[in-house]
């Protein structure tokens, strides 16, 4: 094989588009190619404003936009040029007929595998960056094999980066991962790849390893997360029964090196394309090799998370009288999490749809998601509506509902918002992201979660 020169990545979504970009600054000597078949993300991405928000993705783009980064819809004529490929299309969970709910949908993975080989006139090197279950690369193997050609070899390099902090977890990662088989060719291609993550990350955070465990790594490390939160979440409901205090519980267990601090703040749960569908898809993995404890296991991780929506909308009916007919509802924050206009599975769509199913008008603002969330809840009709402006958003209604830990949402006047709602205001703060005593003192009714309320006799 030649050395390589062109690199191309197939998808230019949250993944694909940022990790291009770091890739491109810090390896000026390559030329990177993105394609993507949804032509208005190209056309962002082209003209320097990317369709999604990352802290310090456009400044970055803007350096290499056009030096050694291009964004073209043939991809025909890409995949001909390039030498590696990375594949970051995505892998939503299956909708229909075997495994629908559970297996990851791998029709665009294996659509672009087939686009590959027919335009593969020269051995080239295949990456998979997009999540997907254990024995994938395998297949693709296969199916880029099939009938001879030139050879194509199958490398694993699943992507960690976490939404909202992408630029910084691609620059400064905790671990690359490359899985590749152990033959001569195999290792080339391996040792091809490492060095082009070792233009900025450190050879001993580069893990190199076969196929399988690197595939299977990707979907233990989200599970394991997801578990984290489902974990301290399951004690939420202890703590608002008893009295005890969850941010102290989870201090005090996160204080044990063994556990450590993370992933440990209690709220209405994990949303984001990617823990659910991983969690789900390993279910479907260990269901379909005969292992149903396992499976039962981390299905209970997903369970948990969407008990803790439901708890969440029931303590609001419960506490505001046992009704929202007709109360308007202001949302705070509808991103699975801040720093990011993502909406994909965030706590916020059910949770709206549950308060409009009890007849709430919900108003949802948003500093960053409002279109996505428009797009999430059109068919709820003029049930919800949607204001950027906080402020405005609280007037009249009956209670606050935060559910994205925005900064901005630690600024805002909170006396102003008070003496807009209607009395007796009532505030649930789905991530504790509050100075609840301060609010309280304001006059607020404040809901926690996993503390005692703090309510005005
Ligand atoms: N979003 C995350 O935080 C994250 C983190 C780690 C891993 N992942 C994994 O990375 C993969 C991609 O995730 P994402 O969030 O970037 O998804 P995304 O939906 O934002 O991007 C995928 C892109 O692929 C494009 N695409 C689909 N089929 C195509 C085809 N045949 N040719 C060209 N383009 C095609 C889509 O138009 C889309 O723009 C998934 O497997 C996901 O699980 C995501």
């Amino acid at each position: 094989m030649k050395p390589i020169q062109t690199i191309l990545c197939i998808g230019a979504g949250y993944v694909g588009g940022p990790t291009m970009v770091v890739m491109a600054d810090r390896c000026p000597e390559y030329r990177f190619l993105l394609t993507d078949i949804n032509a208005d993300r190209l056309r962002a991405w082209q003209s320097g404003d990317p369709p999604i928000y990352e802290p310090g993705l456009k400044e970055l783009l803007a350096r290499i936009l056009n030096r050694n980064l291009f964004f073209t819809s043939d991809a025909d004529a890409a995949i001909e040029e390039a030498d590696l490929i990375f594949v970051s299309v995505n892998t939503p969970t299956k909708t229909f007929g075997q495994g629908a709910g559970l297996a990851a949908d791998l029709q665009y993975w294996e659509k672009t595998a087939r686009q590959i080989k027919s335009r593969a006139h020269q051995p080239k090197i295949v990456v998979e960056k997009s999540t997907v279950p254990v024995r994938t690369a395998e297949a693709m193997e296969r199916i880029l094999n099939a009938g001879g050609g030139p050879r194509i070899e199958v490398l694993s390099n699943p992507e960690f980066l976490a939404e909202g902090t992408a630029i910084r977890d691609l620059l400064e990662p905790d671990r690359v991962l490359i899985g590749g088989p152990n033959t001569p060719a195999g290792r080339t291609a391996i040792e091809a790849l490492v060095s082009l993550y070792a233009h900025w990350v450190p050879r001993e955070k580069i893990l190199t390893m076969d196929v399988w465990s690197s595939e299977l790594a990707k979907l233990a490390a989200n599970a394991f997360l997801a578990q984290r939160i489902s974990s301290i979440n399951a004690l939420t409901g202890l703590c608002e029964m008893t009295g005890a205090d969850i941010t102290r519980v989870a201090l005090a267990v996160g204080m044990d090196r063994r556990i450590g601090p993370r992933f440990l703040e209690a709220g209405v749960g994990f949303g984001g394309s990617c823990f659910q569908k991983d969690v789900l898809n390993l279910v479907y993995l260990c269901e379909s090799q005969g292992l149903p404890d396992a499976a039962r296991y981390w299905r209970q991780v997903v369970e948990m998370n969407l008990e803790q929506r439901r708890r969440f909308v029931r303590q609001m009916v419960s506490r505001l009288f046992n009704t929202l007919v007709d109360k308007r509802i202001a949302v705070f924050g509808f991103a699975f999490k801040p720093d990011t206009g993502d909406t994909r599975e965030s706590p916020a769509i059910s949770i709206c749809r549950q308060l409009v199913e009890e007849r709430a008008r919900v108003v949802v603002t948003d500093p960053r998601a409002l279109p996505n969330a428009q797009r999430d809840l059109a068919d709820l009709g003029s049930a919800v509506t949607f204001d950027p402006d906080p402020y405005h958003a609280a007037e009249g209604a009956h209670a606050v509902a935060l559910l994205t830990a925005w900064e901005e949402y630690r600024q805002l006047d909170y006396r102003r918002i008070f003496q807009n709602m209607v009395q007796p205001a009532s505030l649930f703060d789905g991530r504790n992201a509050l100075d609840h005593q301060q609010l309280f003192e304001i006059g607020f009714n404040v809901y926690p979660t996993g503390k005692p309320p703090l309510i005005h006799d």
